[in-house]
C-alpha cells in the first residue's frame, strides 16, 4: 500500500532528536578546495571499506565531489565549531583562506585538529529526492586524539562525555 508520506516540519522536528557527529566534506575541481559541513554520514562495509554521504544536489559542494569524483569526510573535534558555522554555506567564495590543509592520498583538503578522516573515491551514487546518497570507497584514513563535536536538536554539543 502506498501511504502518503508525513509532512516534512514531523520529519525534521524527530530527525533533530537524533544525535550525529559533525563533519566537513572536502573535495578539489580543477585545483579549487571547497567544503560543507555534514553529518548525513555513516560506515557501510569493511571488506572493503566503503562508507556513505547525504548531499544535496543543489549544494555547490555536489558539483565539486560528482565531477572530481573525490572528497574526504573530515571528523570535527569539539573545539572546531567555528570551521562548522563556516562550511554550512556562510562563506560562498574563497571558503579556504585563513583554513590551512594538508592532501592524503586523493588530494581533497585533510583539516589539521579533526579527530580523523575519511580520504575516499566515489564508488557509487544513488539519487534519493533532493539529495544523493554518494558511496565513497576509503583510499585512506587516520585517527587522531580528541572529542567529537556533536550536533542534536538544531545545537552544537561537546560528546566527549562517557557514560558509566
Ligand atoms: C550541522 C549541519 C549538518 C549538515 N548536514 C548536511 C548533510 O548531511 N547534507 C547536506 O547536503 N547538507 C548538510 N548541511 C547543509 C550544508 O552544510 C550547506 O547546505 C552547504 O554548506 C551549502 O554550501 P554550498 O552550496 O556552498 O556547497 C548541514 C549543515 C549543518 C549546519
Amino acid at each position: 500500500m502506498n501511504r502518503p508520506p508525513v509532512d516534512a516540519s514531523a520529519f525534521r522536528t524527530v530527525m533533530r532528536h537524533y544525535p550525529t557527529g559533525v563533519t566537513v566534506v572536502t573535495s578539489l575541481r580543477e585545483g579549487e578546495p571547497r567544503g560543507m559541513t555534514l553529518n548525513a554520514f555513516s560506515s557501510v562495509a569493511v571488506d572493503p571499506p566503503l562508507l556513505l554521504i547525504c548531499v544535496n544536489r543543489e549544494a555547490r559542494s555536489y558539483l565539486y565531489i560528482a565531477t572530481s569524483r573525490i572528497f574526504c569526510v573530515n571528523l570535527l573535534s569539539a573545539g572546531q565549531r567555528e570551521l562548522a558555522e563556516r562550511f554550512s554555506g556562510k562563506i560562498r567564495e574563497h571558503q579556504f583562506e585563513g583554513v590551512p590543509f594538508e592532501v592524503d592520498v586523493t588530494g581533497a583538503p585533510v583539516i589539521p585538529g579533526t579527530i580523523g578522516h575519511f580520504d575516499c573515491e566515489v564508488a557509487e551514487e544513488h539519487h534519493a529526492g533532493s539529495h544523493s546518497i554518494i558511496i565513497g570507497r576509503v583510499v585512506g584514513c587516520a585517527a587522531r586524539t580528541g572529542t567529537p563535536l556533536g550536533y542534536f536538536n538544531g545545537g552544537y554539543h561537546d560528546f566527549g562525555m562517557r557514560v558509566e
